[in-house]
């Protein structure tokens, strides 16, 4: 029941139609009546920050942030936490006492997802990341703060590979390296993990494949972000090899309950909302 204790969470972004973060928390909480509320707020450029200062004297005590405001988001915080600034964008807002404080929960939601599913040890590993958008900004970075063994990015544009390897560095641990999306072959054997933050192999090019899979080996753990599909190319080429696989629903699902443990202090019902994503994915 929706009354005055009710509490006002909602994710900002523009176009919203095809996200599915307002039903996974609006479900997840009605399962286990929490006093919460997950709107979408679907804003203009022009509007954030009438929009923001609205929100902070409304009974909300955080947002989620989403394309294409990510960034743009920062001009209006009043804080923002260490790895979020280190990552350079925001996903998460909380609110409190009237001041808007910004969070990056998407690469925690990744090594989550890593820990639980595949019992993944952040440091005992080494990461390659296939791309060096704003996906594997957030991975790279948050790898590299929570100690990762080494990391490589592998971007067909190396120039962004080389600039984003460097940023880590300078940021965070110096354990990162790049190389040439085609040189896969050079790093593979000192490669525990690979992580695909490229779009390749996302609906409706399902056809398309990030690395040559020739390449694995059951040795390897294969983690795509990628949902729509739930198993690419490279997932099922890399499971015929005998690697552990990984979807990005994971991904999804994590950075949407740390959002929640950030906005309430609390642990998020996250089998809830991984339930409620299934069965959404399954009637898509
Ligand atoms: P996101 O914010 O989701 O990470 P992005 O910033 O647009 O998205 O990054 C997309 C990534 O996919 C980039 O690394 C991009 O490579 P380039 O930097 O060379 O553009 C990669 N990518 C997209 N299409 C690709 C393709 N056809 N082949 C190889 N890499 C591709």
């Amino acid at each position: 029941m929706i009354n005055t204790k009710t509490k006002l969470l909602g994710l900002l972004g523009n176009p919203l139609e095809h996200s599915f973060s307002p039903v996974m928390h609006n479900e997840a909480y009605k399962k286990n009546n929490m006093n919460y509320l997950y709107l979408p707020i679907e804003v203009e450029e022009g509007n954030i920050e009438e929009v923001l200062n609205g929100i902070k004297h409304m009974n909300f005590i955080g947002l989620n942030v989403t394309i294409p405001y990510k960034i743009k988001i920062m001009e209006y915080l009043d804080e923002i936490d260490p790895l979020a600034e280190k990552i350079g964008s925001v996903n998460t807002v909380k609110i409190k006492n009237k001041k808007l404080i910004g969070y990056n929960t998407d690469g925690i939601g990744l090594l989550k997802s890593l820990e639980k599913d595949s019992k993944v040890k952040v440091r005992e590993n080494r990461f390659l990341i296939l791309g060096a958008g704003g996906a594997s900004r957030s991975i790279a970075m948050t790898l590299a703060d929570k100690g990762a063994k080494n990391i490589v990015i592998a971007n067909r544009t190396i120039n962004k590979a080389k600039s984003l390897s460097e940023e880590v560095n300078d940021k965070s641990k110096k354990c990162c390296n790049y190389i040439d999306i085609n040189d896969i072959e050079n790093v593979i054997k000192e490669t525990d993990i690979i992580i695909n933050t490229t779009s390749l192999g996302m609906y409706p090019k399902i056809e398309n494949c990030p690395m040559d899979t020739g390449l694995l080996n059951k040795n390897h753990l294969v983690s795509d972000i990628i949902y729509n599909p739930i198993k690419t190319k490279l997932l099922i080429e890399a499971e015929k090899k005998g690697c552990k696989i990984q979807n990005g629903l994971g991904m999804l699902v994590n950075q949407g309950a740390e959002a929640f443990k950030i906005w309430t202090e609390e642990e998020a019902p996250v089998k809830d909302m991984e339930e409620v994503i299934n069965n959404l994915i399954l009637k898509e």
